[in-house]
């Protein structure tokens, strides 16, 4: 009996030891195929030292609806903090109800893309945030109209001088987007299962999300999802094996060849960041996949040539699960009040 009991503790040591081989050999595989966890403490960024006070106005601006046209739209309407950072829609509406060409991507963890927007055209947030307070179908604003409703308010005023100390007309286009991106910054989203795991606690994936993040691997995935945002790092043809149905890849938006207007680069789209992926459906700048199995199978015809079965698409997307990290939590805050030369608002 005692020999048995014994026996029984020794093999389960080894059993143990087995495991926990296999778990820290397939840490190494996710770290040689170049996945890495989402870095604690504040990002900086070029040219735009990330101060409290930036961060407090970008937060404000992020917020603000009057720097729409119409007085409605803000950025967290297409970026809403508290459903992942993206609005669960196909394409985004915005001005004058509006549907725009793309889905709208998450802004968290945008910090860690290479450049920003599906085809990569602005390099940076700050550059990324004028776009949309002027595009037609988002917020339909002019810069100089942005500058005298933000001039028009006092506390605005205050507020970026002391956000842009020593320069004379702090109130400026180019310094809104600043202070967004500053804000920008402070949207990660650390800590997710696989982060955890992959600095070392064993159970914080389940077998089955293990099971996917090699299948991840040895399928190919990682090729094109690497590096902190599991994507958003280099650009490849959508459809570079079998291209999709017209329903998912338009044949109209010819992605990065708008960009650089060179052949090849036509349907080149970002690889897509795949942190808090479970949180941001539907899937595809065109937005018309609901489901994360279905689009895994998608990628697996379309970019590698492999008929994905249903259970390595469930078992892939369970370990893509693990990449919700913690939302940050956010105050919504008070905003600036208006005064009789706040330009009015145009429906
Ligand atoms: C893309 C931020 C307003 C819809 C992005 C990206 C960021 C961002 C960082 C790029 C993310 C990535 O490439 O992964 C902002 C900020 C806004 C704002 C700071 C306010 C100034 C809006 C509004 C809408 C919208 C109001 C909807 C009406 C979109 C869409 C894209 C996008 C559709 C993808 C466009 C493309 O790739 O061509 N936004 N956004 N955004 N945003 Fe916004
Ligand atoms: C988009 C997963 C392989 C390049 C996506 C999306 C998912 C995904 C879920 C949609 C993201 C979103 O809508 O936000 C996977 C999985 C793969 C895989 C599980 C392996 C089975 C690849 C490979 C490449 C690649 C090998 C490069 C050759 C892209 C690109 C996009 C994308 C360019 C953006 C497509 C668009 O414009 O809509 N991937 N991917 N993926 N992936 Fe993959």
């Amino acid at each position: 009996m005692k020999i048995t009991t014994m026996s029984l503790a020794v093999t389960f040591a080894m059993t143990s030891l087995a495991a926990s081989a296999d778990e820290a050999a397939l840490r190494q595989k996710a770290i040689d195929a170049g996945l890495e966890p989402v870095p604690y403490g504040l990002q900086q960024v070029e040219d735009n030292p990330v101060t409290r006070e930036k961060i407090a106005l970008g937060k404000m601006l992020f917020f603000d609806p009057r720097l729409s046209a119409s007085g409605v739209i803000s950025c967290n309407t297409c970026h809403n903090v508290g459903t992942g950072g993206d609005d669960n829609l196909p394409t985004s509406v915005g001005h004058g109800w509006q549907t725009g060409p793309r889905n709208s991507p998450t802004v968290f963890n945008a910090v860690f893309n290479v450049a920003q927007f599906w085809d990569g055209r602005a390099e940076d947030l700050k550059a990324q945030a004028k776009g949309p307070v002027q595009a037609g179908v988002e917020m339909a604003n002019e810069p100089e109209q942005v500058v005298r409703t933000l001039n028009s308010m006092p506390e605005y005023v205050e507020r970026f001088g002391l956000a842009f100390p020593g320069e004379e007309d702090a109130v400026t286009f180019d310094n809104m987007a600043k202070a967004i991106e500053a804000f920008e910054v402070t949207l990660v989203t650390p800590n997710a299962p696989f982060d955890q795991w992959l600095e070392g606690n064993d159970g914080a994936m389940s077998d089955e999300q293990k099971a996917g993040l090699e299948l991840f691997i040895d399928k190919g995935c990682a090729a094109c999802h690497s590096g902190v945002n599991i994507g958003g790092q280099d650009y490849y043809p959508f459809g570079l094996i079998k291209r999709p149905g017209a329903d998912i890849l338009p044949p109209e938006d010819k992605g990065r060849f708008q960009v650089t207007e060179t052949a090849s680069d036509e349907y080149v789209f970002r690889a897509a960041p795949l942190r808090n992926i479970a949180l941001t459906a539907p899937y595809f700048h065109s937005g018309q996949i609901w489901d994360l199995e279905q689009a895994v199978a998608v990628m697996g015809t379309a970019q590698l040539g492999t008929q994905l079965s249903d259970d390595e698409a469930a078992t892939i997307a369970a370990f893509l699960e693990a990449l919700t990290g913690e939302q940050p939590t956010i105050e919504y805050p008070t905003l600036p009040l208006e005064t009789d030369a706040t330009p009015k608002p145009r429906l």
